[in-house]
């Protein structure tokens, strides 16, 4: 008999066990989640928090999308990614980033109700943490997972109480493993994966110091320094990351893998701070520095039965685009429902196959971006003359160069500056964060092809509702208040949504049959004058790409899970049969 029972036991605390325990307890499920620290997150490790996570703290509730705001600087202060030689030192360029750019602005108000920011780990955490135990998580800390064995019926995890040093079990219906790069779970249920880890080495200088003079009037989270001969293993630069504007800073600095990782002490610190802020007097208050590892990996599938892996567990890369924690955040926003469904005995297990499928070619598509935004600098050394094996004497005289005003300096400006706005692949992917469109036997298409993407997919996010893709956001108004909502909003919240139009009101009782029938709460909205919510805009008719009398059934990760474009002959009918297909009942 195990000590403890409960319906899923999720082991890590960070942003995807977080998540996961959150939403189980918003959606009434039964969860345990243990982290093998006493506290989460001590380091602010990730901070660029991207419209789709956010819209996932929004679907949490408002309080919880407003404290992250509360907390996390405004994309405002992100905006200007700055290369230099130092931060006191000389501009070699700089591109607006995050959303920031006017063009790239407006693609961002118009995708989502929610705004991008910096909210780093160290807030993120404690902010789902709360959210989850205030709402019936029961957490454990100081617990460490050491294996699992499951059965037809459940798993057993035994797990050690690192404050009595005894072990115990933990019997749970499902296991998710949120227990980051080094995936125990994910090493014992056996599960597959391509890539490499420890493909480089980083090393992390928390400090605080004063350093408005050299960045508040560019403003930026990310200052990249470019030193020739400064580095330590071969990309010639460091990072000098805003933690809180701008007075707490990390550093981020490389070190070659081959060797043992540094020791890094105060002095050493001090001496990389000031060599990357360019003041040889700067005094900093040391915080904290550790080294971590650069990784390129990710699972090529992520279910084993009963057990589940997510965040870092699943996909292993270098902080590149900000991905990491938000795509953990949003793996935990595919499964929960998904696992409520089941529990509630609303779904077949077979629903949750689905996670796998549709999650595991977003694993592999992050990680390789992440890596390949690593390549991507090389134009920008190339274009400064800072290629690998070069004496730093020559790289420092190939910078001067490009202040002559000969051809070959006009070219190389050219190029540098092709380089920088290059980069925008990692700074500004918008595309990359927003465009998943989920293809398995949880969605089911209506027979229309694939809308092509009309843009560069990896930098512009492309609204449609085909089956698969997230529901387009709209503003539409509440009739008697005059409020305004994002079609996100009428949807989430745990529950299957129909939204239609006038005329399309017989998807209402169908909704009502068909729920009724299968135990589903589903919404309906009516949107039009008169009704509930009013398109005063038209831009949800133009969003659509439906008729009034049609619908579009999106499921409770707000993602498009069917659509009809008109009217059906036996509403009921099509609904029972595609929500029993899409919850394998
Ligand atoms: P995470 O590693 O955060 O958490 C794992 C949890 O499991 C922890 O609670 C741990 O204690 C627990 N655990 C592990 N083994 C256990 C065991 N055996 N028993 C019990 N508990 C166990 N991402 C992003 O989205 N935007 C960004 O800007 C950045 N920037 C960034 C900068 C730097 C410098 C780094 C190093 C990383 C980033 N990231 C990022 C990446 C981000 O930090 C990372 O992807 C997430 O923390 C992953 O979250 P997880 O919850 O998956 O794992």
């Amino acid at each position: 008999m195990a000590e403890y029972n409960t319906d899923v036991l999720i082991i890590g605390t960070g942003p995807a066990g977080s998540a996961t325990a959150a939403l189980l307890s918003t959606y009434g499920i039964e969860n345990m989640a243990v982290n093998r620290y006493r506290w989460l997150a001590n380091t602010p490790r990730a901070h660029i928090t991207n419209q789709r996570t956010m819209e996932v703290l929004r679907d949490l509730g408002r309080d919880v999308e407003d404290e992250a705001y509360l907390f996390a600087a405004h994309q405002e202060l992100m905006g200007e990614n700055v290369f230099c030689e130092s931060l006191a030192g000389e501009e070699i360029g700089r591109m607006k980033s995050w959303g920031n750019h006017p063009l790239s602005k407006a693609e961002h108000l118009m995708a989502s109700p929610t705004i991008m920011n910096d909210l780093p780990q160290t807030f993120m955490e404690p902010l789902l943490f709360k959210t989850a135990c205030s709402r019936g998580t029961q957490a454990r800390m100081s617990t460490q997972y050491l294996s699992h064995e499951q059965d037809a019926d459940g798993v057993t995890s035994t797990c050690l109480d690192r404050l009595s040093g005894k072990e115990f079990t933990i019997r749970s219906k499902y296991l998710v493993g949120a227990d980051g790069g080094n995936s125990l779970v994910a090493e014992q249920a056996g599960l597959p994966f391509e890539g490499k880890m420890g493909v480089g080495g980083s090393m992390n200088i928390l400090f605080r110091a004063d350093l408005s003079k050299h960045v508040a009037h560019r403003p930026s989270v990310l200052y990249w320094v470019m030193q020739p001969g400064a580095d330590v293993g071969g990309i010639g630069m460091g990072l000098v990351r805003m933690v809180r504007p701008w007075n707490e800073w990390l550093i981020v600095w490389g070190y070659d893998i081959n060797q043992p990782a540094p020791e890094v002490d105060e002095a050493m610190a001090t001496d990389v701070a000031r060599q990357l802020v360019g003041d040889p007097e700067l005094e900093i208050e040391l915080i904290s520095a550790n080294t971590w590892t650069v990784n390129n990996m990710y699972a090529t599938h992520m279910q084993k039965e009963r057990v589940f892996i997510m965040g870092d567990a699943a996909h292993r890369h270098p902080p590149s685009n900000g991905l990491g924690s938000n795509t953990s955040i949003q793996d935990s926003f595919n499964l929960a429902w998904k696992l409520a469904a089941v529990l509630k005995g609303q779904a077949g297990e077979a629903l949750l196959d689905s996670y796998s499928v549709e999650r595991a070619p977003v694993a592999k598509q992050i990680v390789t971006r992440a890596n390949q935004s690593i390549s991507e600098f090389g134009p920008i050394f190339e274009a400064l003359g800072m290629g690998e094996g070069v004496d730093p004497e020559v790289m420092q005289q190939n910078l001067i160069a490009r202040c002559d005003s000969t051809d070959e300096a006009e070219a190389q400006r050219e190029a540098i500056r092709k380089a920088i706005a290059f980069k925008k692949y990692e700074f500004d992917a918008h595309g990359v964060e927003m465009n998943q469109r989920y293809k398995s036997d949880a969605i089911v298409t209506d027979g229309q092809p694939e809308p092509a993407f009309d843009r560069d997919q990896e930098l512009h996010y492309h609204a449609t509702t085909w089956p698969g893709a997230r529901i387009p956001h709209c503003w539409v108004f509440d009739h008697d208040t005059g409020n305004k909502y994002s079609t996100l909003d009428l949807c989430g919240g745990g529950k299957f949504t129909v939204l239609t139009a006038i005329g399309g009101e017989a998807w209402e009782d169908a909704a009502k049959t068909v729920g009724d029938e299968l135990g589903l709460d589903i919404a309906v909205h009516v949107i039009g004058p008169r009704r509930k919510y009013v398109d005063h805009t038209g831009d949800w008719a133009r969003a659509n790409e439906i008729t009034d009398r049609g619908c579009v059934l999106v499921r409770p990760d707000q993602h498009v899970a069917w659509r009809s474009e008109g009217m059906a002959a036996d509403p009921a009918g099509e609904l029972r049969r595609i929500l029993k297909s899409i919850l394998a009942k």
